[in-house]
């Protein structure tokens, strides 16, 4: 099946029953057995619900994956990810990951003796650099966020590879419609579904899909275990909302390069970071293992006063938080993705008090454009 088909029949299908296209929602938390020797397939929700496994399979043939886990929100998928593993170990992480992710690393999971290693992973060689002996997997997510850095996920690949470790990436930012990490060779791919996946700002969810089976048990393992699951209704919501995936991108996507190019001309803009442009400095890494540059773009302005008056005027982008739903969302990453991160530790990844982050939603860019040039074009 073509993407555009899988997305409408693969993992879904028809209720056998009564032949409803809607999967139903299994509202229940357990789930009576016959007899004492004969269970059925389900016994209690938290370790198999059947809307979940609807989705779960949709997402894992969608990321190319043996087995796909649903969760409560995208950190609860990374952080069951990391149960797999252990006091000890070490992880080299991307240095602009999420900054709900550079606190977990550096706090809950620091204090428990996993050690992290943040580089920046665009550089092969200084990912190699990191590694150590107790060194357990590569964490990367590419696009960034917010400075939009591209890894080389195949160089990454081959130097995990070389170690025996795992290569985990969040591909939120891309959606398995633009990018398939797992079929380059990586182990998991994450996501906060709550994004792109969902598409439409009304669930927080997370996903985990392991390329290997014995892999995905485990972790299946964990998801039960620590119990972190996504409730049936908000299951529903997304397996809806997949089903226009690739339209959404297409259109977001669209939009957004229409709108960077705009930026890029504006006198108060200083720079755009979107892979959708030439001189972006991964733009050949990312167009040889994505099929398309996304539709979250950051750019820093002139000033701060700017900056300011730029996310408090604009009136069609919502100023919040978050990314990837219908509407356009124009964040400060400064306060909001990365307000976990030390201003130190900010300063020096680059992310600066200037930087804003726009995800580009399904208005028409020409009115997205209208609307930022009472601010940019002065
Ligand atoms: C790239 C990325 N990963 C993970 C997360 C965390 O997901 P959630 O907010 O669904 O817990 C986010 C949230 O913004 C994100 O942008």
């Amino acid at each position: 099946m073509k993407f555009a088909t899988e997305l409408i029949h693969g993992g879904d299908p028809i209720d056998p029953q009564h032949g409803s296209v809607s999967h139903p929602i299994y509202h229940t938390s357990t789930f009576a057995q016959q007899s004492m020797d004969h269970f059925g397939r389900y016994d209690y929700a938290r370790s198999g619900n059947p809307t979940r496994e609807a989705l779960e399979e949709a997402v894992a043939g969608l990321e190319k994956g043996a087995t796909g886990l649903a969760f409560a929100s995208g950190m609860a998928a990374i952080a069951s990810t990391i149960l797999l593993f252990a006091p000890g170990d070490h992880l080299v992480v991307c240095e602009d990951v999420y900054g709900g992710t550079f606190r977990l690393l550096s706090t809950l999971f620091k204090g428990w003796g996993l050690e992290a290693t943040f580089v920046d992973a665009t550089d092969t060689a200084a990912l190699a650099a990191a590694i150590r002996p107790e060194t357990r997997a590569l964490y990367l997510e590419t696009p960034s966020n917010p400075l939009i850095k591209i890894t080389d996920l195949s160089a990454a690949v081959a130097l995990a590879a070389e170690h025996g470790i795992l290569t985990i990436v969040d591909n939120t930012f891309m959606t398995p419609y633009l990018q398939r990490p797992l079929e380059l060779g990586c182990d998991i791919v994450l996501h906060s579904g709550t994004k792109f996946l969902n598409g439409h700002s009304d669930v927080i969810c997370g996903f985990a899909v392991a390329r290997d089976p014995e892999l995905g048990k485990r972790l299946r393992f964990i998801q039960n275990a620590f119990g972190a699951v996504l409730g049936p209704q908000d299951c529903w919501l997304v397996l809806r909302g997949l089903k226009t995936l690739k339209v959404r991108m297409e259109e977001h996507q669209a939009s957004a390069q229409k709108i960077a190019l705009w930026l890029k001309e504006q006198k108060q803009v200083e720079r755009v970071y979107y892979p959708g442009l030439p001189e972006h400095p991964g733009y050949e890494v990312h167009k040889r293992q994505s099929s398309g540059p996304g539709a979250v773009l950051s750019f820093e302005l002139a000033d701060f006063a700017l900056t300011t008056r730029l996310l408090e005027g604009v009136e069609l982008a919502a100023f919040a938080v978050s990314l990837g739903g219908v509407e356009s969302i124009l964040s400060y990453p400064a306060k909001m993705s990365h307000a976990a991160m030390p201003p130190a530790e900010r300063e020096a990844r680059g992310i600066k008090d200037t930087l804003v982050r726009l995800s580009v939603g399904l208005e028409d860019p020409d009115d997205l454009i209208a609307d930022m040039a009472r601010f940019l074009d002065i």
